[in-house]
């Protein structure tokens, strides 16, 4: 159970609190912010309302502590990372049960992700090892008008205090994905997780207090957006900010200081199907891809981009898989579960009934109940409704029918996202031409977008991000290189 066994110290009456200076706290705010369970759309968790006083305190503990941290043992480093990962999957089903409450992740999904971010905190710690514990070393004389009178050896230093910031859909993965690459490098992570998701993420951090890492170098605060959010983002003391969300992410690119930023801001991934294509595979990738965790993925194939001659083969099959499809609660662990908001689902239902009303073929009758929403296929979908280039992060997957692979090929392009998108076709050669045509950060052959496994280099075009994730490219960002130059008094080969 949630605050209970191992956790009872991080709740405070029915309030969980923030995590600052290696203790768990109350705000002086007095305030909370109450989290609705997307199921039931009344308060299941409350957590603290901090104050711009306390993100001052936490970024002061945060700089002080960063600084022994860095000069911590990189084979230390790593030992506490390995030992947090393994608490973190020894609790796997309190921590599922807050994904379940809070953001109504099906139940088994929300175990997978838990124990899918222990092995990524595992990952980065053998990954940070590896890639810290090596440096290089250059001579001066292979740049014209050089002797050899300099040896240059270059080494990767931290950067600092790291603000990570994830989404609602993955608030302890995506939260661990920028934990983890920050820590084994030497910064210190002020974690501000979703509303929707903190129960979660302040669970996870937990896992990290009792692993043992030092006071102040990892902090968790909560709030509203609207209190802290730009003062977290605009702070002086932050020296790096690593974000998953949506639009959000541009407006702190734009106020954010001279600091490395990583963003990724959600996709419109296309699904190209060829006429060779081997429709039960690209059927059940479409579905997969489309409807996992009801659509609320940035990576879920957003729309399917089918040649018409296998169009109508390729729907018929779709659909027969849609049908199998289980629509109810993630206690149940149901395979599409409400969306995670009021707000959201009036968003999608906005886009669906803009198709309706510009005759979109409906495959399925529109239902939605509270925050829960029937799965929708919405074939003959053409340009001009908004469901062919909005995000509807939501069960509903429009097809367009294309009459060649260029026209395809133009879509995914003129998107204003270009975060993945895949083809289908047993032609391996075309697969490549057109993964070379597709103006995206990933293209998948012959399976659906996916962000893991989570060492693999993930980026986005345009709206998507900026910066590579993946762990090595993560412990990369977050380091900066430094030289240290011996000058020598002459040419070391001058002797003998
Ligand atoms: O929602 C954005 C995530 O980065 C997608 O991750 O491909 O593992 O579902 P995923």
């Amino acid at each position: 159970m949630a605050g209970q066994g191992a956790f009872s110290e991080i709740i405070d009456g029915d309030v969980f609190k923030y995590y600052a200076d290696g203790e768990w706290k109350t705000s002086s705010s007095g305030k909370a912010v109450a989290i609705i369970n997307p199921t039931t759309r009344k308060t299941h968790y409350k957590v603290q309302a901090c104050t711009r006083e306390e993100v001052n305190k936490v970024m002061e503990t945060s700089k002080t502590a960063q600084k022994a941290w860095a000069k911590t043992p990189l084979w230390k480093r790593a030992e506490l990372l390995h030992k947090a990962a393994a608490i973190l999957k020894e609790h796997k089903n309190p921590i599922a049960e807050c994904l379940v409450k809070e953001i109504a992740k099906p139940a088994k999904d929300a175990v997978t992700e838990v124990v899918r971010s222990g092995d990524l905190i595992s990952y980065c710690a053998e990954e940070g090892v590896r890639l810290l514990g090596e440096g290089k070393f250059l001579v001066s004389d292979s740049f014209p008008g050089n002797e050899r009178t300099k040896y240059c050896l270059s080494s990767k230093i931290p950067l600092g205090v790291v603000l990570a910031i994830p989404p609602f859909n993955y608030p302890v993965n995506l939260a661990v994905s920028k934990l983890g690459p920050a820590l084994i490098a030497g910064n210190s992570v002020v974690l501000k997780p979703p509303t929707q998701g903190a129960v979660s993420a302040l669970h996870m951090v937990h896992c990290f207090h009792l692993a043992g890492f030092p006071k102040g170098l990892i902090s968790c605060v909560t709030g509203k957006g609207s209190e802290i959010g730009d003062f977290l983002t605009m702070h002086p003391a932050v020296n790096c900010i690593s974000f998953t969300g949506g639009d959000t992410g541009i407006a702190i690119s734009k106020k954010a200081g001279m600091i490395p930023l990583q963003m990724e801001l959600g996709g419109k991934d296309a699904c190209i199907v060829l006429e060779d294509a081997d429709l039960d595979l690209a059927a059940a990738n479409v579905v997969k891809g489309g409807f996992s965790y009801s659509g609320q993925r940035c990576t879920a194939v957003k729309v399917v981009l089918v040649m018409e001659s296998v169009a109508d083969a390729l729907v018929e099959k779709i659909n027969a898989k849609v049908a199998k499809l289980t629509v109810g609660p993630p206690e149940e662990d149901c395979d599409i579960t409400p969306v995670v908001s009021e707000s959201s689902a009036n968003f999608i239902e906005g886009l669906v009934m803009d198709a309706k009303q510009k005759e979109a073929k409906f495959w399925q009758e529109y239902k939605r109940e509270g925050n829960l929403i029937w799965p929708l296929l919405l074939d003959h979908v053409r340009p001009d409704m908004r469901i062919a280039w909005e995000e509807p992060f939501g069960p509903v997957l429009p097809v367009i029918r294309i009459s060649s692979v260029e026209e395809g090929i133009h879509h995914c392009n003129a998107s204003n996202f270009g975060l993945q998108g895949c083809v289908f076709t047993r032609d391996i050669n075309k697969a490549i031409l057109i993964s070379d045509a597709m103006e995206t950060g990933t293209v998948q052959i012959n399976s659906a977008p996916a962000r893991g496994p989570d060492h693999f280099p993930f980026q986005g075009l345009r709206d998507s991000g900026i910066g590579s994730q993946g762990i090595t490219n993560s412990i990369n960002m977050m380091t900066k290189i430094k030289s240290t130059v011996i000058n020598l008094p002459a040419p070391t080969y001058s002797m003998g």
